[in-house]
């Protein structure tokens, strides 16, 4: 993959003056070529945020926390079930915990201050090294090689990288490097990443409109869309688990908080059976009586797909609470912080009524 001479400083200047016009106006940022910096609490939150999760879906959560938790000393002081349930619907729950944790670090170890370079920043509970590079970049101008999904794609076609993803990712990190420009680091990192979420997406890539349309390979080769090239993915594990919903009288359902070191730790729940095999069975919160619901609900994490078999039960209102939880109204169901998988199963409760 030769770098051709100078593409990368004609790359930088093509990218930042089509950034200039078209940036996207995100509630984390600051208009293109400003000297006013973005708060790098408001960056790191969004960063985090932005893990694995679209722009669209990240805004109003955003939006809530930097209400309700300003700066970072705030969120350190922040009661850690609140920010849980706060969170609930994002999805990678582990990033709701280190978000504390890290926000804890921050206020105690650093005074209420970011570190503001890469290292100093990648020491910090939850923050990885694209995390690290994109916060030192757009929060404190630093030279940084910010790569994530979209840099890959948008990367992998300007050179026209044939190594299949993952084996590419050294390569797609060294041609970066190479169009990283020295200055308006900040501007540069989400002008990769606006050009991937706008331009330069998987299919059908705009090819035309395009800003680095004269300095990409894959464009010239008229195949923009078969880059970049993927290893066969795996097929995802399937797991089995029972869901149990525990319906009181007066209209009340169980929820427990969901131990730190299982999969949602720190999240409120249903009771459930755990779902580490491929057979069901489990401990249900009360002995017998139990109705199976005709639909289970599906659900797909990162590493396996779930099949959850949802099993309902009502009780009398003056049944004793079967372990450490609470009996939770069913008409604010959805103020009770569930994560997307267990509010799957409430609507599947509700859906199925009274039959
Ligand atoms: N994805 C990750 N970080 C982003 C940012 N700062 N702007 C837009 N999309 C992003």
């Amino acid at each position: 993959m030769p770098v051709e001479h100078n593409i990368g400083e004609e790359v930088a200047q093509a990218l930042l003056a089509h950034y200039d016009r078209h940036a996207r106006s995100l509630p984390w940022r600051t208009p293109p070529g400003s000297r006013n910096l973005p708060d790098p609490y408001r960056v790191w939150l969004s960063e985090i945020m932005l893990q694995q999760t679209t722009v669209a879906a990240v805004i109003p959560y955003f939006d809530r926390f930097t209400a309700r938790w300003p700066t970072v000393q705030a969120l350190a002081a922040a009661d850690e079930a609140e920010v849980m349930a706060a969170w609930a619907g994002l999805g990678y729950y582990a990033r709701a915990r280190n978000l504390i944790a890290c926000a804890r670090a921050v206020t105690e170890q650093y005074g209420g201050r970011f570190p503001d370079t890469e290292e100093g920043l990648r020491a910090l509970p939850g923050v990885g090294a694209y995390t690290a590079a994109a916060i030192a970049a757009i929060a404190f101008q630093r030279r940084a090689v910010v790569v994530d999904a979209n840099v890959e794609r948008v990367v992998s076609r300007l050179f026209a990288i044939e190594t299949p993803l993952p084996a590419s990712r050294p390569l797609i990190r060294a041609a970066a490097d190479a169009i990283t420009p020295e200055t308006r680091a900040g501007d540069f990192a989400q002008a990769m990443m606006d050009l991937g979420s706008s331009l330069c997406v998987p299919r059908n890539p705009q090819c035309l409109l395009c800003p680095l349309r004269s300095s990409c390979a894959a464009h010239r080769e008229g195949r923009a869309e078969t880059y970049p090239v993927k290893a066969p993915k795996k097929e995802k594990p399937h797991r089995l688990g029972l869901v149990w919903w525990l319906e009181r009288a007066d209209g009340h359902v169980w929820i427990e908080r969901r131990e730190d070191k299982r999969m949602l730790g720190g999240m409120a729940g249903l009771p459930d059976s755990g779902w580490d095999k491929a057979i069901e069975r489990g401990v249900p919160p009360a002995a017998g009586g139990w109705i199976t619901l005709n639909r289970p609900v599906e659900h797909v994490f990162t590493h396996f797909r779930l099949t959850l078999t949802v099993q309902r039960k009502r009780v009398p209102t003056d049944t004793a609470p079967p372990g450490p939880g609470q009996w939770w109204p069913l008409d604010r169901i959805g103020e009770a912080g569930l994560p997307t998988l267990f509010a799957k199963v409430a609507r599947a409760v509700m859906k199925a009524g009274n039959d």
